[in-house]
């Protein structure tokens, strides 16, 4: 018989109780009977661009079976996943390769693709993580700001590449503007890759962009140049469990393999990964619950009149001419986690988009915020956030 939350919280020592009483716990997650009643307990998170809906009903179900194997190793689960991860996408599995995370893949071609010589060119603002990883590794980050329309400058970024070789990064649609770059112009900028040169194309956001004309996925394993990376940690609603991949040629895939730890994806998120993509029903369903939260966030935006920058992505971003900290450190006080600063932009925020009611204690909060006299705001900015990498 499952435990009740009562019974459960009944058997663990007061302090751990206390704490699964304020945070959303697995045993919450595993034990709500469908996607959308996750409970909602502690701040409002619209900081980390998660699905807020929590995971497919058929990924739970999988997630409680699986752990009762936690005692094996998870050579079958993960041989299966990367099959699967294969066949889902036409290639062959040993052009896969599995990620704690896109975070993971991020880092093993910092790591294989950087050094000293060979810099890692990006987009400012995008999504930081493999500047960091390839610092780390005595490289050079060359930061190319985007165009006036936020899509990536991939000539400058191609320019700007040594001959020694360079990790070139595209994030599409990017983090933190959620805006696209036009396929046409990246299958241009592949097609004239200089010598040496590998591209690493972030593909986080696919599901929320692929309807959109102007984009498309360039996850083929045809280049050797061309690694692309994806997540489970949106729309498939899996950012907890950490989990992505890349896909590229065989000899690309071995060389990120070597930076690879063994092992990397344990046996119920390898199991999980395979039933969430298995489950296409579900994925659209989120896609589409998506596409209706940014309409009604657009709508909501427009009516205030706010400058918002076109959204691809399961998040926005929008001009609020106020220092984005001071905006940031309001919502915290009004229980509401908003998006970390992203320079160089000073005044811009972004916000993920939460479920109905969250939203509309967002609106709320930000109707308070935008009426309030200045001497009624944090006068410095109170500001902390300990999620630096979503
Ligand atoms: C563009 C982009 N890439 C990668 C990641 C990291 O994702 P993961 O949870 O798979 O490590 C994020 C997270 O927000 C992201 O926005």
């Amino acid at each position: 018989m499952p435990l009740s939350r009562r019974h459960f919280l009944g058997r663990v020592p007061a302090g751990v109780a206390a704490t699964a009483a304020l945070v959303p716990s697995l045993f919450e997650t595993a034990t709500a009977a469908a996607a959308s009643s996750v409970l909602v307990t502690g701040p409002i998170l619209l900081n980390s661009n998660e699905n807020p809906y929590g995971p497919f009903p058929s990924v739970q179900a999988a997630m409680e079976k699986a752990l009762h194997k936690a005692n094996r190793y998870p050579d079958h689960q993960y041989r299966e996943l990367v099959n699967r991860i294969g066949s889902y996408n036409s290639v062959d599995p040993a052009q896969v390769v599995l990620g704690t995370g896109s975070t993971e893949i991020l880092k093993m071609a910092a790591d294989a693709f950087t050094d000293a010589d060979r810099p890692v060119i990006i987009a400012d603002p995008t999504f930081e993580a493999i500047g960091f990883y390839a610092e780390k590794n005595g490289a050079q980050v060359i930061k190319v700001p985007l165009t006036s329309d936020y899509a990536h400058d991939l000539e400058t970024m191609a320019g700007k590449a040594p001959k020694a070789g360079a990790l070139i990064y595209i994030c599409n649609p990017n983090n933190p503007t959620a805006s696209l770059t036009p396929a046409a112009k990246i299958q241009e900028f592949v097609n004239n890759l200089p010598p040496n040169v590998i591209v690493l194309i972030d593909e986080a956001y696919h599901h929320f962009a692929m309807d959109a004309p102007q984009y498309r996925s360039f996850l083929d394993g045809k280049s050797s140049r061309v690694i692309v990376a994806r997540t489970f940690s949106k729309v498939y609603a899996l950012a907890g469990m950490r989990l992505g991949y890349a896909v590229s040629t065989i000899d690309t895939c071995k060389r990120l393999r070597t930076y690879q730890c063994h092992d990397n994806v344990n046996i119920a998120v390898a199991e999980c990964g395979t039933v969430a993509l298995n489950d296409d029903d579900a994925m659209r369903a989120a896609v589409a619950r998506n596409a209706a939260d940014r309409d009604e966030f657009m709508k909501q935006a427009h009516a205030r009149g706010l400058k918002i920058i076109p959204t691809y992505t399961n998040f926005a971003m929008f001009e609020t001419n106020r220092p984005v900290k001071q905006v940031i450190g309001y919502f915290e006080q009004q229980g509401i986690r908003i998006g970390r600063p992203f320079p160089p932009y000073e005044t811009k925020l972004r916000v993920s988009f939460g479920r109905p009611e969250e939203m509309t204690a967002f609106w709320k909060a930000w109707d308070r915020f935008a009426t309030a006299k200045a001497a009624f705001l944090p006068g410095e900015p109170i500001y902390e956030s300990s999620r630096w990498f979503t």
